[in-house]
């Protein structure tokens, strides 16, 4: 992040799934309608952002592979949303009381699922400079701010999330959802482990969804290759650098040290059958890929 600004990735994802909402054919894997307001951009302009991406990852392969490049990632920032929502269609029978979304960008789902959200004390736990500028854009596009909902000042590479969360009321004996959506990859090692050492401090029943770069993400041989290359490339000009990246099973041995009990990969073909009715058309990735986990306390 640079110091002072907002996150500039996070106006990204916002913009890929307002594109996605509004471009997509149905059924979409989100339908996240307040994005392109929220982010305060037109479909012009979020078309306009997306084909510069493509051109650019164009320029290093062809158009199709760039064009399957672009359209994976929108799904993928897509999706990570969706399994979110899935998990909070269970809240109630699990027992879940808080939802905490930690870099909550212009993450929309306190303002939009209300449906999800009843009952829950939401809190959106982000970069003070992001959360000024998120609260500033939600005046601006007259979304009103519900009850349910906080919002906690972090800052996770200098501040210990235990603090943040007695100075919030995030409370640690209550059974709680946390996501974790598009951070992992912009935080030190450091940072990473000491916040899963926190999350894994919450009663059994608790649950993380993240997502996370693995340095072996290719998707499909040299040219896409390349393409993750030049997005990396793309976020590191935003400020955001890439800063730590996980193989699976190391992910999964720092959150079992962390206190959690199990964790599960999300293969594209578990997500397809599992919440798309099979249909891999509208999740279009390598069944195998995997980029989001969900772990229990
Ligand atoms: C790519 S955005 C993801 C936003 C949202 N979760 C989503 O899915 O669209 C990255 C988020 O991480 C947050 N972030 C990055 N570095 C951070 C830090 N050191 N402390 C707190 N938040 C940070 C940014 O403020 C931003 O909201």
């Amino acid at each position: 992040m640079i110091d002072g600004k907002p996150s500039r990735t996070a106006f990204m994802t916002a913009l890929q799934r307002g594109y996605h909402n509004a471009n997509a054919s149905e059924p979409k894997i989100l339908n996240d309608s307040l994005a392109l307001d929220l982010a305060g951009v037109s479909f012009v302009e979020a078309k306009f952002f997306i084909d510069n991406l493509i051109k650019t990852f164009e320029g290093l392969s062809d158009l199709e592979t760039a064009n399957t490049f672009m359209h994976r990632i929108d799904c993928a920032v897509c999706m990570r949303s969706r399994v979110v929502e899935e998990k909070l269609l269970l809240a109630q029978q699990k027992n879940i009381k808080q939802l905490v979304i930690l870099g909550a960008g212009l993450d929309t789902t306190a303002y939009r699922r209300f449906d999800l959200t009843k009952g829950l004390q939401v809190f959106e736990v982000d970069h003070p400079s992001t959360q000024i500028w998120k609260r500033q854009k939600l005046k601006a596009a007259n979304i009103e701010i519900p009850e349910n909902l906080k919002f906690v000042a972090f800052d996770f590479e200098k501040q210990t999330l235990s603090q943040a969360f007695n100075v919030g009321d995030i409370r640690t004996d209550q059974v709680t959802l946390f996501t974790w959506l598009g951070v992992q990859m912009y935080l030190t090692d450091q940072a990473v482990r000491a916040t899963l050492k926190v999350l894994g401090r919450h009663p059994s029943g608790s649950e993380l969804i993240m997502d996370f770069i693995s340095p072996s993400y290719v998707l499909e041989g040299g040219i896409a290759e390349k393409s993750v290359d030049y997005l990396q490339k793309v976020v590191t000009d935003m400020g955001e650098p890439v800063k730590s990246k996980y193989y699976e099973h190391e992910l999964e041995a720092i959150l079992q040290e962390s206190g959690f009990s199990s964790v599960k990969f999300l293969s594209a073909k578990w997500l397809v059958d599992n919440y798309l009715d099979g249909n891999k058309a509208i999740f279009d990735m390598p069944d195998n890929a995997t980029s989001i986990l969900s772990a229990k306390i």
